[in-house]
């Protein structure tokens, strides 16, 4: 190996630290519950990343994986199949190393994730089948000699779940000071099972008795296959939360460390974003209204068992990336959802504390 390599790539981790150095960590705010329940809500908030989601942690994770692994020098051109928060992300970190980057994408990629992607330096590919992705993205790592980053596969093993500042180390350190420092549930979505792989690991590894819980939006593997122990369940429809919820089931997801899957409706969880926006003035997407809601379930059985304790849940990304859409009363009414019912169920659920 040249000395040149070597350099080139201890000065991109380098800068790789240099990044995570810079940012602050990502804040934990309480969601108001009333005292006398005697149970707290806590939303780790991952939209104030400096690319806007949790996916920051991943993106840097990967290319840290990547470059370690000497799968990453100077000239490679970093490729991926995401048309989302980790594309955004990892154009940012591939520009900071001066790489080009390349992320296929579904032709109906909503304008506003396009133009963050582009806005970073990153170049969008498009497939008209989104089940077309991967292999495209594979195709063109190997035609240009590239380093396809392959987040769905890699997400798990790239992420360190002993700690090194991981989500959930973060978690339990922001809690340490709390009435109830060890939670009794997590709550996170999947999209590539990361997250819930971080967590679920995490915990075992230090012994806390703490659960984790993911919250599932329609049209999604994931249930099904944590129900019946299955990894061939496919729906073959791509979810309507983006970020969360996949037509197949991702290397990434790890069943056996996650202790319930919960089902969440689609306008339920664009309910949730408003009355969270309503409640905390925070601005939200959609993955995190479906975090609430299956959040607002399992404190409503605690409350109902009268068990005290903590819940922490994610604000996966910021609500200006669905302005357009989630946010939009019309469009939400244009495809046919209905998020009255869900509504008055939650805003029941924080007068009483059940969920009916
Ligand atoms: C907005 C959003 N929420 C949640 C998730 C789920 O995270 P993970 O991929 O770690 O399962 C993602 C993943 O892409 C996301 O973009």
């Amino acid at each position: 190996m040249t000395v040149d390599r070597c350099t080139w790539v201890r000065d991109a981790i380098r800068l790789l630290e240099a990044d995570a150095n810079r940012s602050a960590d990502t804040h934990l705010h309480v969601f108001p519950l009333p005292l006398e329940w005697g149970v707290d809500l806590y939303l780790k908030d991952e939209s104030v990343h400096p690319t806007g989601s949790l996916k920051h942690r991943l993106a840097r994770s990967l290319i840290l994986y990547g470059l370690v692994n000497g799968r990453i020098v100077e000239g490679t051109t970093l490729v991926e199949a995401s048309s989302g928060s980790t594309a955004v992300s990892e154009a940012y970190f591939a520009r900071m190393l001066g790489l080009d980057f390349v992320t296929v994408v579904p032709r109906a990629t909503s304008p506003e994730k396009i133009e963050l992607i582009e806005f970073y330096g990153g170049r969008c590919h498009y497939v008209d089948v989104p089940g077309e992705m991967y292999a495209e993205a594979e195709r063109l790592a190997a035609e240009s000699g590239g380093h396809y980053l392959d987040q769905f596969t890699y997400a798990e093993r790239a992420t360190d779940w002993r700690g090194n500042n991981n989500i959930a180390e973060s978690v339990f350190d922001q809690l340490s000071a709390e009435r109830f420092p060890v939670p009794s549930w997590i709550v996170v979505g999947a999209g590539t099972g990361g997250t819930s792989a971080t967590f679920g690991r995490y915990v075992r590894y230090r012994r806390h008795p703490t659960r984790v819980a993911v919250v599932d939006p329609e049209n999604s593997a994931f249930y099904e296959a944590w129900r019946t122990g299955r990894s061939d369940v496919a729906t073959g429809i791509p979810s309507r939360i983006e970020g969360i919820g996949r037509p197949r089931v991702e290397p990434s997801f790890v069943p056996g460390v996650i202790d319930e899957v919960l089902p969440i409706p689609d306008a339920a969880s664009f309910a949730a974003i408003r009355l969270l926006r309503e409640r905390t003035l925070h601005w939200a997407g959609g993955s995190t209204g479906t975090n609430l809601v299956g959040a607002f379930q399992l404190i409503a059985r605690m409350v109902a068992a009268g068990q005290q304790g903590s819940v922490v849940t994610l604000i996966c990304d910021g609500g200006a990336r669905y302005a357009h859409t989630y946010h939009d009363d019309a469009w939400v009414a244009a495809q046919g959802h209905d998020i009255g019912q869900h509504r008055e169920r939650m805003d029941r659920f924080l007068e009483t504390g059940a969920w009916s």
